[in-house]
């Protein structure tokens, strides 16, 4: 199998290693996998400085399903999805202990690459975020960045007919991305994400900018990309958890103002029958 040196890009899309040196067999390095799990975060604790946001999180994303994390402001939901992609590296004060696994190989190791991490593990912001280039470049971008040798204007309209996006930009692939409506703009970055080959899909409050319907063309393709891709998805809109979610994950502050993880569950079971005090209160308006 080839490996993929922490300093260099990777060559080919189907190189799918994240790490070079191998100085373990490969048992010793692997974990724990369950049948259908992707992604495990044990024992996690993430600081900014000294300030402790989250506090020993452990759990396990089941793959191609949709896992909401929900849960009161500042409890550690961005900060969670930062953690699993290594996008919260580029904090300074930021530190993690514990591990995030990715099928089987901890995403922290000294020989991961970051960037690797992130081309298989994409993020879609809050706010839609095109690059200021064309609708094409901004899908082709992440592809060239890292030297995938495809056929670039297949994978652009792949990525488009994905994201639902495509019968809408079909006649104006040279128009800038920021020209777009926001609804389009954020199924745009959902299109680029998609780019680089990713397995999994993390959005910060994807829908938060945007209208109810632009909302539920976006909750319709999560559920369609649910069937290829795994997603994580951060809401404030337990509607929308409810609605999408396959699995959902609550998060509270606890005294100390570190965020933990309370309970985590098939959706309609959170909702309907939640195992623990705070995540009833939570879910029925008592707080937050
Ligand atoms: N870059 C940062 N530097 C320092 N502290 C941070 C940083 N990002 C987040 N925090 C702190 O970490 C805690 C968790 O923040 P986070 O943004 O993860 O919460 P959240 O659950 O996503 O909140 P919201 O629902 O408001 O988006 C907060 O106390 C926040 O102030
Ligand atoms: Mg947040």
């Amino acid at each position: 199998m080839t490996m993929i040196r922490a300093t260099e890009r990777p060559k080919a899309v189907t190189e799918d290693r994240l790490i070079t040196d191998q100085h373990l067999p490969i048992d010793e390095r692997i974990t724990r996998i369950e049948d259908d799990s992707i992604l495990e975060v044990s024992n996690f604790s993430a600081y900014y400085g000294k300030f402790r946001a989250l506090h020993n999180v452990s759990f396990q994303i089941p793959e191609k399903k949709i896992t909401a994390l929900i849960g009161p402001s500042g409890c550690g939901k961005s900060t969670l999805l930062r953690c699993i992609n290594r996008m919260n590296d580029l904090v300074p004060s930021f530190h993690g202990e514990g591990e995030v696994t990715f099928r089987g190989q901890d995403l922290y190791a000294k020989d991961v690459d970051p960037v690797e991490v992130r081309r298989r593990i994409g993020m879609v912001f809050q706010k839609p975020n095109p690059f200021p280039k064309s609708i094409y470049e901004n899908i082709a971008f992440g592809p060239k960045v890292n030297g995938m040798n495809v056929n670039m204007p297949a994978l652009v309209e792949d990525c488009l007919r994905r994201a639902a996006l495509w019968d809408d930009v079909k006649d104006k692939l040279k128009q800038s991305g920021l020209a777009l409506s926001g609804g389009q703009q954020q199924r745009l970055c959902i299109a680029r994400a998609l780019a680089t080959q990713p397995e999994v899909i993390l959005m910060d409050e994807p829908c938060s900018a945007l209208d109810p319907i632009a909302t539920l063309k976006i909750e319709d393709l999560m559920k369609e990309l649910s069937k290829d891709f795994t997603i994580i998805i951060v809401t404030h809109n337990m509607q929308q958890a409810a609605r999408v979610a396959d699995y959902t994950a609550f998060l509270m502050m606890r005294e100390d103002r570190a965020g933990e993880l309370v309970e985590f569950s098939d959706t309609d079971k959170l909702f309907t029958m939640p195992k623990d005090k705070r995540t009833e209160d939570y879910i029925t308006g008592r707080f937050g």
